[in-house]
């Protein structure tokens, strides 16, 4: 199976700072190397035509959440893009936590009936990004997400964004993700090294599919990897890193 590989991040340095909002991280070296991947991103996009991604990984905690906001918040931020981000880990999110919104009403409301899209639509404004939020968690997603109401949905929104953004389950564990698999253009995988075992990380690479495989984001890239960009990218690396 080829496997398209999309960039790497690293361990973000500490910060006493929201967990999901680094594109405002006072750490420039995982600030470039997010920008990269929004810009390898962007092109992977444009190349095959993908309005709607998803983001999803093997397994929780592998940075899912931290990748999709700051992905969207980042293309977002260029202008070229209209771009929503919606948060369809129904089970268990905390993407709106993390942003300071409130998580109702969201998805789930609004695939239930009892809320409508200008209701549930959130706005970061300094990015000019649009986010929809999980809304009420439920136990089993499934029904929502395989339903006609959500495909008639995405169908409205490929009409109004450039980019939609789903941040998803992880797909091991629940099938969630897989049944958005023929709803969406393409899925990243995010992969965090030396945390996630390797069958599993193979597995979800086969269960997502080649056809299906936008591309894998490594995250969690030990810094002393980064000797790699110094030696290739010298003082230009650097220099941005040291200011
Ligand atoms: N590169 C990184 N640098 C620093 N912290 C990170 C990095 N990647 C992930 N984290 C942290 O690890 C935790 C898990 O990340 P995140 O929530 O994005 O993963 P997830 O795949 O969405 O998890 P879940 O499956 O539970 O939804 C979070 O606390 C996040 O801030
Ligand atoms: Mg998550």
């Amino acid at each position: 199976m080829k496997i398209p590989f999309l960039d790497l991040f690293r361990d973000r340095q500490a910060e006493a700072t929201d967990r999901y909002t680094l594109f405002q991280s006072k750490d420039q070296i995982f600030t470039e190397q997010f920008k990269n991947y929004c810009a390898r991103f962007e092109y992977a996009i444009d190349v095959r035509g993908c309005k709607v991604v998803a983001i999803s990984s093997a397994i929780a905690g592998e940075g899912k959440t931290i990748s999709a906001v700051n992905l969207a918040a980042n293309l977002a931020s260029t202008g070229r893009k209209k771009v929503l981000l919606i948060d369809l880990d129904l089970r268990k999110s905390d993407l709106a936590k993390g942003l300071r919104f409130p998580s109702t009403p969201g998805m789930v409301e609004l695939l239930g009936g009892s809320a409508s899209l200008n209701e549930v639509l959130r706005f970061v404004i300094a990015q000019g990004l649009h986010v929809i939020p999980s809304g009420k968690l439920v136990p089993n997603p499934w029904g929502l997400l395989a339903g006609e109401k959500f495909r008639i949905f995405l169908q409205e929104l490929r009409v109004q964004y450039d980019v939609i953004l789903l941040d998803t389950a992880p797909m091991l564990p629940v099938s969630d993700t897989l049944v958005l698999r023929e709803l969406v253009d393409g899925i990243v995988l995010v992969h965090r090294l030396g945390y996630t075992p390797h069958n599993l990380f193979r597995q979800a690479l086969e269960d997502i599919g080649e056809k299906k495989l936008l591309g894998v984001l490594l995250n969690g890239v030990a810094p002393q990897s980064e000797r790699y960009y110094q030696q290739y990218y010298g003082k230009y690396y650097i220099r941005q890193t040291e200011q």
